[in-house]
């Protein structure tokens, strides 16, 4: 039997909503009624999920701005925790792959890398065995050496990438790195994680690029108005989510994952 590697269980995730407290004073003078309707209101993130990801799966995560898929990234990688359900994940997981998160503006881009790689349970002596290897596929030149507080989103795409490509993580999450990156640099993390299908890695890719995702995931999971709407073969699920959009995409021409095999 397949073994799931990050199992989510009724998952709810929401904050709370600050809209309806209004001027100084009034805040002050009735503090605690204010605080109970403050807590009373919330925003549901994500409301009541449910799926699994197998061990070696590319499992592909699509839908619209602010439906909840980094939220849900954010769970698995453990930076957020689920208000009620229960996430399960077995495995060394990358450090979440938004931009620049979980990087120090202060730092440069190559004590970031050392930070990053020693963050994930790596040694010091495996990090810096692999720094000219990842500092040569970010190709930020000599920014490198300079504070990532100056770099533009494309550069820190690159280097988020680059090292979370670069560590061995068992299971690889990436959100979004396809969209900021420039052209060239779009192509060689195409070309990556098409080598990532091959390895038994598990890769959770959260995209809005619906080719990347049908070409690289077995299977592909459509988050709508903060929940589960389907979970399937990434061809039927993109199709489905372009026709909701109302968007025509022609799907003919993109080579499919051709290892997929329904679970
Ligand atoms: N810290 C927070 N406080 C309050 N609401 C938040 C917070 N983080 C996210 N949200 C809300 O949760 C919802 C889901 O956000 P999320 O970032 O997961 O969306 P997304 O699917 O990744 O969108 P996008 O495609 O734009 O990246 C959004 O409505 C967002 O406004
Ligand atoms: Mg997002």
């Amino acid at each position: 039997m397949r073994e799931p590697v990050i199992s989510f269980d009724n998952v709810s995730k929401h904050y709370p909503l600050y809209t309806n407290v209004r001027g100084i004073k009034n805040v002050l003078f009735n503090f605690p009624r204010n605080l109970r309707a403050m807590r009373s209101q919330r925003f549901e993130a994500l409301r009541d999920i449910s799926f699994d990801v197998y061990r070696g799966e590319k499992f592909g995560i699509i839908g619209r701005n602010g439906a909840g898929k980094s939220t849900t990234l954010g769970l698995i990688a453990g930076v957020l925790r689920p208000n009620e359900g229960r996430v399960v994940v077995r495995g060394r997981i990358s450090p979440l792959l938004a931009l620049g998160a979980g990087f120090n503006p202060e730092l440069s881009g190559r004590e970031n890398i050392v930070l990053n790689g020693i963050l994930m349970g790596l040694t010091r002596r495996e990090v810096l065995s692999k720094l000219d290897e990842i500092i040569d596929f970010s190709e930020l030149g000599d920014f490198i050496n300079h504070p990532i507080r100056i770099y533009s989103s494309g550069m820190l795409a690159r280097l988020g990438f680059s090292v979370v490509a670069h560590l061995d993580p068992e299971i690889l999450l990436i959100d979004e790195v396809l969209g900021v990156g420039d052209i060239k640099f779009q192509q060689k993390c195409l070309d990556k994680m098409m080598a990532f299908k091959e390895s038994g890695i598990t890769m959770v890719l959260v995209s809005h690029s619906i080719s990347s995702v049908i070409s690289i995931c077995d299977r592909a999971m459509w988050i709508e108005d903060h929940t589960v709407k389907m979970v399937g073969h990434p061809y039927e699920i993109a199709a489905q989510y372009c026709k909701a959009a109302g968007v025509e995409v022609d799907l003919g021409d993109i080579p499919q994952n051709v290892e997929f095999s329904s679970s």
